[in-house]
């Protein structure tokens, strides 16, 4: 501040050439390819499989080969995509370097989507002639996400920023999507040596968790670590129960993977696999308190006018992910490997991948892009309208399967068999909202827009103190002092409407909108 300050006294010297901001679009490609993979292998695929079984009454009535093609594609395809895109938008300014190797991340685009088409159609398929494409599409994901983790690995390695405790949960991270490519890229070299179909579920269900709580967990938790004091307005975490979870999972993890691949043939590893579930939940529930994400806001930016509603996203997210936690524990209980424990670990795959992450995803898409942008969310309708749809689905996808498993009964399958059709709709939603949203650029508006004549509800506060710099007393009259930062009116007054900044701060709007027209008919 000392060097800002005397900069200013010393007075604009030589002219400098302020560099033109180009909006860094690297996430795009890579969030509108998961958004098209979803719609398609993924939600839709699993809604028909879904309606399917409940049709037939039967869980197994459907060939595992095909839900390990929707499983495949959600995995890689929306999760795995999505935590890509961001990622390489994300780390280098949460690390305030640049991103490295920039050139290589359009080869790992096209290697991983390639891969993905091919494992989703190919491995359901029993042609032989083209099996030969199941390891191609192996060897084009392997090389695809050593790129990528190439790509992250050089461009944290290369911040001089202090390191922070979210650093070592984007490096396990990036170890877990190692690991589990490499887990992959061996099961597909066993299907395809053995002319098998399907991997086998011994090795397929245990992977899936391995991905899931090892990659997927690992980088939505160093995000959350560095974002969500800010965009819930808490404090930030508590650094000792989130350092306990950060080894206590990353040594579960693999004493899981192992114990579940073998629970069948050894009872040790059985007993071991129903006991390393109580400190995997004991990691879990200990980084949600660290995290603080159901304490109080501190209130320290609640005179800030913006869009807060991916908080109940992101806070919902957190219920579904201890919903998860608590279906964990109840699986060793049940009997090992029959019908009932596997109804309840679907449920738990679903509470926690569509539950936690997917609702994770939603949260921060529909905070991050329009804030990437300085624009609003296309519809706001929309996120709500989604934020219902999934959560409906969600909860009668996870509770109608458990109560299959439970009684069987005909009514908890034809409840559990509507809940994909919501997802779907919930997950449409969202798509066309964000890309709309996406290929929205930020309006600057012509001289002659300055012509603003009357203020509405729909007004946004940034035009009304740009065309008439007069009204800012009003506005701080009000209340709203945080208007006196321009920071604040060139960043939040652009997306916040008259509406938004009185329903925030509880003030009659009509009596404000009044005020303000009343300032502006003086001056014309
Ligand atoms: C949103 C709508 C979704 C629907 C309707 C759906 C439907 C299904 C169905 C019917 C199954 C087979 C039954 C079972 O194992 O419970 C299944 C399994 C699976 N799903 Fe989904 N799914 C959805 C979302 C997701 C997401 C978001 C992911 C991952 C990010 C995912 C990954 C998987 C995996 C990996 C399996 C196989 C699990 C195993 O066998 O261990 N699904 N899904």
């Amino acid at each position: 501040m000392k060097e800002l300050n005397e900069a200013i006294a010393k007075g604009g010297g030589e002219h400098v050439e302020l560099p033109k901001l180009e909006e860094d679009k690297i996430y795009e490609k890579f969030v509108k390819t998961a958004i098209i993979l979803t719609l398609t292998v993924g939600v839709t695929f699993g809604a028909i499989i879904l309606s399917y079984i409940a049709i037939r009454l039967n869980f197994n009535s459907i060939y595992y080969a095909l839900i390990q093609a929707h499983g495949h594609a959600q995995l890689y395809g929306w999760v795995g995509l999505c935590i890509m895109g961001f990622s390489l938008y994300i780390i280098p300014r949460v690390k305030n370097t640049e991103l490295r190797s920039r050139n290589l991340t359009s080869i790992c685009y096209v290697l991983i989507v390639a891969s993905l088409v091919l494992r989703t159609t190919i491995q359901p398929l029993s042609f032989p002639g083209t099996r030969f494409l199941l390891p191609i599409s192996s060897i084009c994901e392997t090389v695809s996400i050593c790129l990528f983790v190439l790509i992250i690995l050089r461009t944290i390695l290369a911040s001089k920023e202090k390191k922070g405790i979210f650093d070592k949960f984007f490096k396990a991270g990036v170890i877990w999507f190692l690991i589990s490519t490499g887990l992959n890229f061996a099961m597909v070299m066993y299907i395809y040596k053995h002319a098998l179909l399907e991997i086998p579920r011994a090795v397929f269900s245990p992977y899936v968790h391995l991905y899931l709580f090892g990659f997927v967990c690992m980088f939505i938790f160093a995000i959350n670590i560095r974002t969500v004091y800010a965009f819930l307005d808490i404090k930030p975490v508590r650094e000792k129960p989130v350092n306990l979870t950060f080894w206590i999972l990353n040594l579960s993890i693999p004493v899981y993977f192992v114990t579940q691949m073998l629970a069948d043939k050894s009872n040790v590893a059985l007993r071991f696999s129903q006991f390393i579930v109580f400190p995997m939940a004991f990691a879990i529930l200990a980084f949600i308190y660290g995290l603080r994400v159901f304490e109080r806001s501190t209130r320290e930016l609640h005179d800030v006018v913006m869009d807060r509603s991916y908080t109940k996203t992101i806070r919902t997210a957190y219920i579904w992910l201890i919903i998860s936690t608590m279906i964990l524990l109840v699986i060793p209980f049940l009997g090992h490997g029959s019908e009932m424990q596997k109804r309840f670990h679907g449920s738990l795959n679903h509470a926690l991948t569509v539950g936690f992450i997917t609702m994770m995803i939603i949260g921060y898409a529909s905070k991050m892009i329009p804030t990437f942008k300085g624009i609003n969310m296309h519809s706001q309708k929309m996120s709500d309208l989604t934020f219902i749809l999934i959560n409906v689905g969600c909860f009668l996808r996870v509770f109608s399967q458990i109560l299959v498993g439970v009684s069987g009964k005909k009514l908890f399958y034809a409840t559990m068999g509507t809940s994909g059709w919501f997802e779907l709709a919930a997950l449409g939603l969202f798509g066309y909202n964000l890309w709309k949203t996406m290929n929205t650029t930020q309006v600057v508006k012509p001289a002659e827009a300055k012509k603003l004549l009357e203020v509405t509800k729909d007004t946004k506060v940034f035009d009304i103190v740009d065309a008439y710099p007069e009204t800012l007393q009003v506005f701080i009259d009000f209340g709203f002092s945080q208007m006196a930062n321009p920071v604040m009116r060139n960043t939040m007054g652009r997306v916040a409407s008259i509406e938004m900044a009185t329903r925030m701060h509880n003030v009659d709007m009509d009596k404000f909108i009044k005020a303000l027209n009343d300032k502006i008919a003086v001056k014309s």
